[in-house]
């Protein structure tokens, strides 16, 4: 054990004289540390990796036979790296920003604020970041926590918990709870974010802001993908946490998609389903004998007062299991088991829907897959956004049902030639809340059976085609 303060634990005498000889953060941080030892409330859920000697982390020895309570000086100035550690942010994306800092920090999580450790920069330096990639909403990015960057003492801090690894922070808030929003501003910006930084062996800490117990139990095993650390949920903590550098805030490339040439190695959406894959699917496989049997569809329901319900659903999955398909309905619950559903659709060789949330279960899909959205009135250029361009992206077979006027619901409530049907571009422009009743919420739809016959025909064959080169 090295460190100057291992003579420090004797009496209260020689505690007062070390504090003297400190900056007055180090001193406000050992004044947390004991008030912490006291109040005896941290790190539950976290382990404390094992001690270092390739950096300055030393146990605190009053403390290190305190199994749960660990106290660990850090003295930056015995430590290579603080020469290095700067705060920087980069804010000239348009969806989203990240901050850093390059070497050793330690994060209050009572302030969400992380300091670097031993820069030299003026006191009242402070960058400010919502960690979550929808940097273009005001509204949604006023409700994001907000996270704090700030230089820190030059001499010595105490750390609850010290993790010889890089943080990356960033908020499971906004519009978490809508399954479409989980991986667009979620899964997929850290699926970018972790693969830009080259590690080795999952080694990044995930701190979470607005981690609810709901979010991190639906999708414990994807984010065990990511790190092979505890995650750290900021909103919960009080004890300090040393990390080695920091990252706040997520990349995204836009909706649902990843641009392979902004990407450290060639990296794509069928990258991100191989994540999926490693996550949910092990032992999965085989699905069936290669060629044989009826292709496996499954239909993903709209239910309830939330507009595009397929009216009749029924006489399309009838149609369906006439055409040779194996034909199941899927309706996803909220909290619905992540592995079964992945079971479901990624044994599938034919998706269908109407768009919506749950169209994004075509990440679950196995490229070369069938996919085939229904896109009810109005809303071409959504449904091409969310899902028609990922589905390509992915190396699905796409294929787009565009829903006619008397295949609407919309033609009860107005006259065939009102311009909300013949010309749903011009309600575009007055603005997303009214699209948003009149096409997604007030819009039903009740295809064309001969006409949904044709596109389901081509689905079979391009379904026996894929059936017969992968299974
Ligand atoms: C760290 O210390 C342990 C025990 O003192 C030693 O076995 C190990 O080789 C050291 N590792 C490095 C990288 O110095
Ligand atoms: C750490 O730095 C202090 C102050 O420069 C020095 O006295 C001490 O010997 C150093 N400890 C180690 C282990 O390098
Ligand atoms: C959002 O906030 C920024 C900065 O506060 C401001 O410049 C911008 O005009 C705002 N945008 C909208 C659409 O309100
Ligand atoms: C299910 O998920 C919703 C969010 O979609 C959440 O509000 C709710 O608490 C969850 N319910 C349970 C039982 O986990
Ligand atoms: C965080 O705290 C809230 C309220 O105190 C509690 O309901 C929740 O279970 C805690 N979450 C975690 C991940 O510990
Ligand atoms: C639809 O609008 C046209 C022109 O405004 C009108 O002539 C026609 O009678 C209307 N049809 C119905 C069914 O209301
Ligand atoms: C759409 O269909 C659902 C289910 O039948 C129904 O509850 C809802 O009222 C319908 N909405 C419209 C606008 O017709």
């Amino acid at each position: 054990m090295k460190g100057a303060f291992k003579d420090g634990h004797t009496t209260s005498s020689s505690k007062k004289k070390r504090s003297e000889m400190v900056k007055d953060y180090a001193t406000a941080m050992l004044v947390l540390s004991f008030s912490l030892m006291v109040l005896g409330s941290v790190f539950r859920r976290l382990n404390l990796p094992p001690p270092l000697n390739s950096t300055s982390f030393t146990v605190y020895p009053e403390a290190a036979h305190e199994k749960h309570k660990p106290v660990i000086r850090w003295d930056p100035r015995n430590s290579s790296q603080h020469l290095t550690s700067k705060i920087t942010c980069d804010r000239s994306h348009y969806h989203y920003d990240t901050c850093s800092i390059s070497g050793p920090t330690s994060l209050d999580p009572t302030t969400s604020t992380f300091y670097a450790i031993g820069p030299t920069w003026p006191k009242n330096f402070i960058e400010k970041i919502r960690p979550y990639p929808r940097k273009w909403e005001n509204f949604t990015m006023s409700k994001i926590k907000e996270v704090s960057l700030k230089p820190g003492p030059r001499g010595p801090v105490f750390c609850n918990v010290v993790h010889n690894a890089r943080a990356l922070v960033f908020s499971a808030g906004g519009y978490t709870g809508n399954f479409f929003h989980e991986f667009n501003e979620g899964f997929l910006p850290l699926f970018i974010t972790v693969r830009s930084m080259s590690l080795s062996d999952q080694d990044v800490v995930l701190v979470i802001t607005e981690a609810h117990d709901w979010w991190i139990r639906k999708y414990v095993e994807l984010l065990g993908t990511f790190s092979k650390y505890p995650i750290v949920t900021l909103d919960n903590e009080t004890g300090v946490h040393c990390f080695s550098s920091a990252t706040v805030g997520l990349v995204s490339h836009g909706f649902m998609t990843i641009d392979p040439k902004l990407m450290p190695n060639p990296t794509k959406l069928a990258h991100f389903h191989a994540l999926l894959d490693k996550a949910y699917g092990q032992a999965q496989r085989p699905i069936a004998p290669k060629s044989t049997g009826q292709p496996k569809l499954v239909f993903v329901a709209r239910t309830g007062g939330v507009g595009r319900v397929m009216l009749n659903q029924a006489q399309v999955l009838n149609l369906a299991q006439e055409l040779g398909f194996d034909a199941t309905v899927f309706e996803p619950e909220p909290n619905i088991s992540l592995r079964e559903s992945y079971r479901l659709i990624s044994r599938s060789h034919v998706m269908v829907g109407v768009h919506g949330a749950a169209m994004t279960h075509l990440l679950f899909l196995r490229p070369g897959s069938i996919f085939i959205q229904v896109v009810p009135i109005g809303i071409d250029p959504i449904a091409e956004l969310c899902y028609g361009h990922p589905a390509k992206e992915m190396g699905l077979e796409y294929l787009e049902y565009k829903v006619r006027i008397e295949e609407s619901s919309l033609i009860e409530k107005y006259n065939t030639s009102d311009p909300i049907l013949t010309n749903p571009m011009a309600l575009h422009k007055k603005g997303w809340s009214l699209l948003k009743k009149v096409y997604l919420k007030d819009q039903n739809v009740s295809v064309d059976l001969p006409r949904f016959r044709g596109y389901l025909t081509v689905a079979y064959t391009k379904a026996k085609r894929f059936m017969h080169r992968v299974g």
